[in-house]
Formats: structure tokens, sequence, C-alpha cells
């Protein structure tokens, strides 16, 4: 057990992966100014992302691991440090690295199969009865193919994260950054999807880097989690979760990781805390 939990230092293997890594954070700080006050954010924080590796950040309330999620899409600038994707500095959002916000930002000038439409407006390539199709399917796969038509505000905060989640999958980028993404469904729609997403993302292969507070849930989807310290949040241990697909959250080992993980979680405390 232990050879699969260790301290985490990066910055030593950055250097020989960066090259063939998906995702490279490099020494990546930020502190959010406001007129009240000074909070420091990200404190150095580190990481490496394989092609097609899921990884998973957890950390107390406050830790920046949105910051850190919206700095890897593209959507904040770090003070300090870089992201780098397929070797290359993001500069801003791009259509490889889609996120799913811990708050579904849908368009509600759009019904629920517009909005998934509207993600598919990323891939011209598609002809306009593929992205239906394709639509469809990821409706389906959500469970809301009977709500298609709904418009936003008729929809339970659970349907709308099930459709920002159809919304980001659709398109079939190769990142996908997940916030808290099963947080607001009930505890059945959240095991459904967990096959689901199994099933997907073994299909797909494509690179995840999400957050939750939910540590069987981790311990259930990612290759790796990442535990980050209270604020300022910098990465202080890595867990490997080398267990085989499909997985059951009932499953005993898994539980066993998910309790170690949530163990050292309790071992940090606190929020964002002004300088
Ligand atoms: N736009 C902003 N302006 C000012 N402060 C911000 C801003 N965004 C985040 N912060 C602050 O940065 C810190 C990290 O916030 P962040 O949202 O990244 O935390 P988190 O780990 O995602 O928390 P949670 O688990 O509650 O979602 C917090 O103290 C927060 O108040
Ligand atoms: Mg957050």
């Amino acid at each position: 057990m232990l050879d699969q939990v260790h301290d985490y230092d990066d910055s030593k293997s950055l250097t020989v992966t960066a090259a063939t890594s998906k995702l490279v954070v490099e020494g990546v700080s930020k502190w959010f100014r406001t007129p009240r006050a000074t909070v420091h954010a990200l404190d150095n924080v580190s990481m490496q992302v394989s092609d097609g590796e899921v990884v998973c950040v957890v950390g107390p309330s406050g830790c920046g691991k949105s910051t850190l999620l919206d700095i890897i899409a593209g959507l904040t600038k770090p003070d300090a440090g870089r992201v780098l994707a397929d070797g290359h500095p993001v500069t801003g959002p791009g259509r490889q690295r889609l996120v799913v916000f811990q708050e579904p930002s849908l368009f509600p000038w759009l019904d629920v199969f517009g909005n998934v439409m509207f993600g598919l407006g990323l891939c011209p390539e598609l002809s306009s009865v593929e992205r239906r199709e394709i639509a469809h399917r990821y409706l389906a796969l959500v469970g809301l193919e009977k709500f298609e038509r709904a418009h936003v505000h008729e929809l339970s905060g659970g349907m709308k994260q099930r459709v920002a989640l159809a919304r980001a999958l659709a398109p079939d980028p190769q990142v996908l950054l997940m916030d808290e993404p099963f947080g607001a469904l009930d505890a059945m729609t959240r095991e459904h999807l967990y096959d689901d997403i199994q099933r997907i993302w073994s299909d797909s292969c494509k690179t995840i880097v999400f957050v939750t507070h939910n540590m069987r849930e981790a311990a259930c989807l990612v290759d790796r989690v990442l535990l980050m310290s209270k604020a300022p949040g910098k990465i202080i241990q890595g867990f490997d979760i080398p267990l085989p697909r499909p997985r059951s959250i009932y499953d005993v080992e898994l539980v066993s990781h998910a309790g170690r993980i949530a163990d050292s979680l309790r071992g940090t405390v606190g929020g964002g805390v002004p300088e």
C-alpha cells in the first residue's frame, strides 16, 4: 500500500516528462487582488498529466482547485509559472481543452438540445446530421432524452449539470477539465453515470483533470489523486489508484483507497486566507 502514496515533488520529473506529457503545470502561482484584500490562491503548483491519464485534484474548500482548472483551461492567467499542452504554452482557451464548471453555465435562451448543439459548433468538420445525432446520443447518455426541448429555467440543478456534461463531452475534446461535475447530482444518478463515464473514458482515451470533494468518486474514476494543501494551495501528496476497471464504488479496496485519501485530507484544514 505505502508504495502507492508519495509526498509530492513533481518538479524533479517535469524536465523529463515535459516533452511527452499532455499537460504540464510548471511553478504556477496566483494572487487575486480585490479592494478589500489580496488572496494568495496558488503557490508554486507543478504537476504533469500523461496522455489518456485521469487525474483528480482534491483539497479543502477555497484552496484553489477551481483556480487551477481555470488556469489549465487558459481562462485565467497565472501570475507566475506556465501551463503547457502538448508541449505548447497555453495562452487562452482552446477547443481541445473543454471545461465543465462548478456552476453549470448554460445559455438560458437555448433549450437543452440547443445547448449541446452549441458545443458542437466547435466541430465545423461535422455535418449538421452528424451533430444532431451526437447531441441526441450524449443527452441520452446523461438521461435527458425526454428533456431535449426543455428550457434551462425548467431544469433542476442536477439536470443543468448533466446538460453541461453532455455539452462538454459531445465535441470530443482531447482534454476534459471538470470542476465537481457530479456534485449536484443525486446519489443514484451519480452511480449510474460512473459506469457510463468509465466506459466512455476508456473507449475515448481522454486526458481528464477533475475536482471532487467525494473521495470514493475520485478512487472510482481516476488513475491518480493529487491532494492540495489549504490556501495558498500547493500539491502536497499524490495517490496512485492502480485498481482494474471497470470499478464499483462499493469495491472494498476502492473504499480503502478513498479512506486513506480522506484521512490525509482531514490533516489539511482551512480556506482562502486574506494576506
Ligand atoms: N475572481 C476572484 N476574485 C477574488 N478572489 C478569488 C477569485 N476567484 C477565487 N478567489 C479566491 O481564491 C481562493 C481559491 O478559490 P477557488 O475557487 O479556486 O477555491 P476552490 O478550491 O475551488 O474552493 P471550493 O472547493 O469551495 O470550490 C479563494 O480564497 C477565493 O475566494
Ligand atoms: Mg471550486
